[in-house]
């Protein structure tokens, strides 16, 4: 896919259904007793991922559009699956379906694609064996074969690493442990299992004897890729693009803040929306020029992760750059993205150092041109499709289909505001 150079963005926009209150959304309806109707599901591959999975464990399913109807069947009434059960290319459903099977009495094998089997589990196998789940695999990935020995014990965990999936595994986990389940965050994450949990019913202070009743949902747009037209709009001088409807859940407008930080105009207009998720609309305009310089570490490391791909080519843009540090999280997502960055914007002839073990920092730059391949990630597919915009000569970006796991038609509505 060839991404030319843009003067501005214009229009006005949605984006898909937040794909991290997605998944949460369909597996707690799932365990709950009785129908929900969730309106504007994700419509990526990942999600679609999660449905599967659900159906192949019995769960009654019906998709009209991005309209998903559950019929809950309660949280220890899911069917053996007949074979393995593939996850496509998606950790949180990976992460998030081990703790609903950790509490399941039959056995069960969770697996995924090539990049998905080669992601750390230990994060996951610890605290849910210490719950008394047993969850097998010689080593530490998937495919990871779960049985337990039921009732699954309630516990306190703090986490090594500052994991939203982690966090959400144990707490569905808890769901069918005797007692209280807890985990004590050293960094904290993105909160929509807690808020969803909520939603229908639990009790956080006592997981173990909560039942989940079913109530309808409404998705909001998934700001994570909201952030790539919001980063786009924001570098490109004369810019001014509307996106309705995204979540701006505090947990995940991080991102936000970094872009005022540097000068771009956020306006955020907040809408009333029918579940535990607040929603707005974002307006973004462009300074003339970008000041400043966005360093991300420590905890923000946590609370951006999924948007550095897109800040790193912000970066090139701003007059002080952009230092990143503390990522090492971001070496095993979908695939190496500190590697990956740092090989990219170089061969788009940006200033860029590595700052071991596990940062890296990029000067204000201009861009050539360049062909940057996805690496089968959706989200370094459309951060390097942002500067083929922002670049001299446009970026070809190699398999460009990946961006279909969060962002089906991307390229599209990419197109469909840009202005040349
Ligand atoms: C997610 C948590 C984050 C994030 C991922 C989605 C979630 O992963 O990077 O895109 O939905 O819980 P980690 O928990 O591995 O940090």
């Amino acid at each position: 896919m060839r991404v030319l150079p843009a003067k501005s963005l214009e229009g006005s926009i949605t984006v898909p259904g937040d794909k991290s209150i997605s998944h949460r959304a369909a597996m707690i309806a799932a365990m709950a007793e009785g129908t929900t109707v969730i309106r504007n599901y994700a419509s990526g591959r990942d999600c679609a991922s999660t449905l599967k999975c659900l159906w192949e464990l019995g769960v009654p399913i019906e998709v009209s559009g991005t309209t998903v109807t559950i019929t809950g069947v309660g949280k220890q009434g899911f069917q053996k699956p007949v074979g393995p059960l593939d996850c496509g290319n998606s950790g949180t459903t990976l992460r998030l379906l081990a703790g609903i099977l950790a509490g399941q009495s039959f056995e069960s094998i969770l697996t995924g694609d090539e990049s998905l089997k080669k992601r750390p589990m230990y994060r996951i196998i610890e605290p849910l064996a210490e719950m008394k789940a047993m969850l097998l695999s010689p080593f530490n990935t998937a495919p990871l074969k779960m049985r337990s020995r039921l009732p699954l014990r309630a516990i306190e965990y703090t986490p090594d690493v500052a994991s939203a999936q982690v966090k959400s595994c144990i707490l569905l986990a808890g769901l069918n442990a005797e007692g209280s389940t807890r985990v004590i965050e050293p960094v904290p994450t993105r909160d929509h299992t807690e808020r969803m949990l909520e939603w229908f019913g639990a009790d956080l202070d006592n997981l173990g004897g909560s039942e989940l009743t079913a109530r309808d949902v409404d998705i909001p747009g998934d700001i994570s890729s909201a952030a790539f037209f919001i980063a786009a709009a924001g570098c490109l001088p004369g810019s001014r693009l509307e996106i309705k409807n995204v979540g701006i859940n505090p947990t995940r407008t991080a991102f936000l803040d970094v872009l005022r930080s540097i000068g771009v105009g956020i306006d955020i207009e907040e809408i009333s929306a029918d579940g535990p998720e607040p929603a707005g609309n974002i307006t973004v305009t462009a300074p003339d020029q970008l000041i400043g310089k966005i360093t991300i570490e420590g905890a923000r490391t946590a609370a951006l992760i999924d948007e550095i791909p897109i800040l790193s080519v912000v970066g090139t843009q701003t007059e002080g750059g952009i230092e990143v540090r503390d990522a090492k999280e971001l070496t095993v997502k979908e695939v190496n993205r500190l590697l990956v960055i740092v090989d990219t914007l170089r061969s788009m002839l940006a200033w860029v150092k590595e700052l071991p073990p596990d940062g890296f920092m990029v000067r204000q730059s201009k861009l050539s041109g360049a062909v940057a391949h996805s690496f089968g990630d959706h989200r370094i597919a459309m951060a390097f499709a942002i500067a083929g915009l922002l670049s001299d000569d446009g970026v070809f970006v190699e398999e460009p289909e990946w961006v279909d796991i969060s962002y089906p038609g991307f390229f599209d509505i990419l197109e469909s505001v840009t202005k040349r």
